[in-house]
């Protein structure tokens, strides 16, 4: 296996002389843009991938970009150039949600050009397929893993290890500028920043951040036009919606949503311990929804674990089957609620549940052959992944410490609207994860004008959702019986 690295532009000597002058801060930074878009290129072409046929049909490249202090950070990425016209169709960051989840899951079961082929695992390599719906059909996309916790990056110091929100954040700004500048001939791209779930935290924060960056003139300039949510994670109160989504969908009676609406007043999640008649009624919603826990729907990862242990509803989808380890008396499989993954994930490990025998029929069996992919050594090859950089690949986990303490990004959104980035905001109209309800409430809050009032969109004939746009060139969008959500759970059988 080749080595990939990428040379190091800012190590040592070169760095202290940079910050020796006035004058230095202002010419060398040029001479070192120059110097690196010269001499080093983050990433290697990927012309070939284990368990795909053929060469690839679209161009892949793969690497690593060196962000932080000294470089400490090391982020991995999967760029895909659009298949259309690549010099000037749209370049988008794309951030997969999680949090921790790597954003290889954007690529093979979101929005990316292959995906695997359904079968149950039978101890050889999984197979890919093409992708005919990718987006890559009209964009070029990065797919980064961030934060560092997260996929194939990795941090070389333990402080390096460890960041924030807003840490990660900037960090994807700093990567972004790094890559545009190894990638000339992206430069005037039209960028967008896009992602799912979790990433409602973090993409708008991204964009403001690289507005931020463009007003005060670092460089490279950005050409930054908007950002793309699907079903995001966005205010705290979003899960408040999953009650009335539960009643749309005929899961509870509309007595007891009445009933609940009158005694709870909207809110759901933390509920009045005085507030006898909320509780009984959240009793009976819990009951009515298979033990299905609306406290629990969103932002904590441990508590969304235990609702899919709870629950007999997909969540992620709920129309698509519970997957089969959630079936056999999960209660049992835990004392009380402070259930972690680990714990998970052993238990499913000792009881061999994920193991039971079923047709490929959730979303779960696809997750787990990544997990025989992507920890295989050929394919890490082939992506030039870094020996001994991490230990076990995993699909959604931090492996560092990562502290989420920003749980609103609302005000972000009210910011962008101000500045006049487009936005597209979408739900998977089954996704009771990131109810549509929750995120048309927060639009709503941020009081535009409608300019184009709920309709029909169409795909070949069919209404594939609904749609609206406000003044703050914000698009809402319903995906009609789609979801953007994944399960937050993934462990190694
Ligand atoms: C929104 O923008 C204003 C003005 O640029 C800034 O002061 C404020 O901190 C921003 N809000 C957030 C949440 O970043
Ligand atoms: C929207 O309008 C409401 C009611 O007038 C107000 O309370 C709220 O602060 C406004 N929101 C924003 C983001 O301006």
């Amino acid at each position: 296996m080749t080595e990939h690295v990428r040379p190091s532009c800012t190590t040592g000597k070169l760095r202290i002389l940079i910050r020796s002058s006035l004058f230095s801060y202002l010419i060398l930074p040029l001479v070192l843009v120059q110097l690196c878009s010269n001499l080093a290129s983050a990433g290697s072409p990927v012309k070939f991938l284990p368990g795909f046929e053929g060469p690839l049909p679209f161009e892949l490249e793969t690497g690593y970009i060196g962000v932080d202090e000294s470089e400490d950070v090391q982020l991995f990425y999967y760029f895909v150039k659009s298949e259309s016209s690549p010099e000037t169709d749209p370049l988008v960051l794309w951030l997969t949600g999680g949090n921790c989840c790597t954003s290889f899951s954007g690529l093979a079961f979101e929005i990316g050009p292959i995906k695997f082929e359904q079968v149950l695992y039978h101890g050889t390599l999984p197979k890919l397929l093409s992708n005919p719906y990718s987006w890559t059909k009209v964009a070029s996309i990065i797919f980064v893993d961030l934060p560092v916790a997260s996929g194939f990056s990795y941090a070389r110091t333990a402080k390096a290890s460890q960041s924030t929100v807003l840490q990660a954040c900037n960090q994807a700004y700093e990567f972004l500028r790094k890559w545009l500048v190894d990638h000339p001939e992206f430069i005037s791209s039209p960028v967008y920043i896009g992602g799912d779930s979790y990433s409602g935290i973090t993409v708008p924060i991204v964009t403001q951040i690289i507005s931020d960056g463009n007003e005060v003139g670092i460089e490279p300039h950005i050409d930054l036009k908007g950002y793309l949510l699907g079903n995001p994670t966005t205010t705290p109160g979003d899960g408040n919606y999953a009650i009335q989504f539960a009643h749309g969908m005929g899961l509870i009676s509309d007595e007891l949503y009445e009933s609940l609406k009158l005694s709870c007043k909207g809110e759901y999640q933390n509920i009045d311990p005085s507030n006898a008649l909320c509780l009984q009624n959240m009793e009976a919603y819990n009951q009515a929804s298979n033990h299905f826990s609306a406290s629990f729907v969103l932002l904590y990862f441990e508590k969304l674990v235990t609702i899919q242990l709870l629950s007999n509803i997909d969540t992620a989808h709920i129309l698509e089957p519970d997957c089969p380890y959630a079936s056999p008396k999960p209660n049992n499989l835990f004392i009380g609620r402070r259930s972690t993954i680990q714990v998970f994930c052993k238990k499913t490990r000792e009881l061999k549940i994920l193991e039971l025998a079923a047709p490929f029929t959730c979303r779960m069996d696809g997750y787990r052959l990544v997990y025989h992919w992507a920890n295989d050594e050929s394919v890490q090859e082939a992506l030039h992944v870094r020996k001994g950089s991490i230990g076990e690949w995993i699909r959604c986990n931090c492996r560092y410490p990562y502290i989420r303490n920003i749980g609103n990004s609302l005000p972000y959104h009210a910011n962008l609207s101000i500045r006049g980035y487009r936005s597209l905001i979408y739900s998977g109209d089954h996704d009771m994860i990131v109810p549509h309800f929750g995120t048309q409430a927060w639009i709503k809050s941020l009081n535009y004008s409608i300019i184009d009032d709920w309709r029909q969109w169409i795909l070949r004939g069919q209404v594939a959702g609904y749609t609206r746009t406000y003044a703050n060139k914000m698009t809402f969008a319903t995906v009609k019986a789609r979801n953007s959500h994944f399960p937050l759970l993934q462990c190694r059988i």
